[in-house]
């Protein structure tokens, strides 16, 4: 089984909820971004990574600081995406996919939820979480 690290940024609970579901379903625990050191990307088999849309269609400043820092050290380990957004459409999530994949990081999924994850996207973290730890 994987050893997975799931990190995320949240400031109203909803991305936080989205991290505690791949969590559990993944045997992992939620890491809060601030307290997730990049080089222990090297002890993880795959990861899934949580920030909401924040500033226009942005990742938040600080986890975006730290993702950055990951990305030189994933390797070719997989790495999952998710995050909760409110009045757009989900551009933020397609922008950090596509910028990451650009940087070489195997992005197997991305999940996105319309403010609190509803049943449907508890279900796809779930399955998430489990495909990680596989
Ligand atoms: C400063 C700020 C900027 C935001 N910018 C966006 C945005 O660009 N697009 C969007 O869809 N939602 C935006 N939102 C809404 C949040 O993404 C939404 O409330 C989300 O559920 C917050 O997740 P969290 O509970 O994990 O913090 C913004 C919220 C705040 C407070």
């Amino acid at each position: 089984m994987s050893k997975v690290a799931v990190v995320y940024w949240s400031q109203s609970g909803n991305t936080e909820a989205m991290a505690e579901a791949v969590a559990s379903a993944a045997g992992a625990t939620a890491t809060e971004v601030s307290t997730f050191s990049p080089a222990s990307v090297a002890d993880f088999d795959a990861f899934a990574f949580g920030c909401p849309a924040m500033g226009a269609e942005e990742l938040d400043g600080d986890f975006e600081e730290v993702w950055n820092e990951c990305v030189p050290n994933f390797g070719g380990k997989p790495v999952a995406l998710f995050g909760s957004y409110d009045w757009g459409t989900g551009e933020w999530m397609e922008t950090w996919r596509d910028s990451a994949t650009d940087a070489g990081v195997n992005v197997i999924d991305c999940v996105i939820a319309n403010l609190e994850p509803d049943d449907e996207a508890i279900e796809k973290l779930t399955a998430l979480g489990k495909r990680l730890a596989e």
